[in-house]
């Protein structure tokens, strides 16, 4: 058994992350942006987006940790309960050696329990390999606008792909109406993108 598969992981609501995690997991977040605003031990997301933390450990410490964020969409004239990943991390010491992936890959079955219709979330472009290799599905020309309808803040101003996964079966056989489209996420003010 690998080191990444002795791993246990955990969830909690961002907001009852015990302090000691929290306080790591807010280090491997400063150290993979460190030009973000300072980080305090108190959550991060936006409390409307539901922001679920889970953390890849081993014994007490932290190898890897997202966020999983849930909110409403509107796509092809209906509504849509939409999970997205959000600030996933691996400590910088311990990269290449699975946690990612394990982390992400049980996130996306998570998701999929919760009753979500879709997974959506973008990364960077060079990210693609990760993503892919954890079971997501790239979806090629999609662009998630997040930020508000007054403000919007639409992923194509960068360099990013987006992934997704159908879990409903209506969200299955909706799937072209989310590929190839510009999708109105609008996740507000605080995650302004997914
Ligand atoms: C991205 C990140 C979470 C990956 O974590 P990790 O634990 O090192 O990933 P894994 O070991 O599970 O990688 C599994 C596979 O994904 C791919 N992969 C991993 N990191 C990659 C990278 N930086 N670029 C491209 N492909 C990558 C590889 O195919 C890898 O398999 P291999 O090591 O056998 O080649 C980690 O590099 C990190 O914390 N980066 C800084 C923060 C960041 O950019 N987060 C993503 C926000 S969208």
């Amino acid at each position: 058994m690998t080191s990444s598969e002795r791993a246990q992981i955990v969830c909690y609501p961002e907001a009852d992350v015990p302090d000691e995690l929290r306080a790591q997991v807010l280090r491997l977040q400063r150290e993979a942006w460190p030009y973000d605003e300072p980080l305090e031990v108190g959550p991060v997301h936006d409390p409307l987006l539901r922001p679920l933390s889970m953390l890849l450990l081993d014994g007490g410490r932290v190898c890897s940790a997202l966020d999983v964020l849930s909110k409403t969409i509107a796509v092809g004239g209906r509504s849509w309960a939409a999970s997205g990943l959000s600030t996933v991390v691996t400590d910088w010491a311990l990269r290449r050696r699975g946690y990612g992936c394990r982390l992400v890959e049980a996130a996306r079955q998570r998701i999929a329990e919760s009753g979500a219709d879709v997974g959506l979330f973008t990364c960077d472009t060079p990210l693609r390999p990760f993503y892919e290799a954890a079971g997501w599905e790239l979806l090629p020309g999609t662009v998630l606008v997040g930020g508000t309808v007054a403000d919007p803040f639409p992923s194509d101003q960068f360099d990013k792909v987006t992934f997704g996964a159908f879990f409903s079966p209506a969200a299955r056989e909706a799937r072209a109406a989310f590929v190839g489209s510009r999708i109105p996420l609008y996740s507000g003010t605080i995650d302004k993108l997914w």
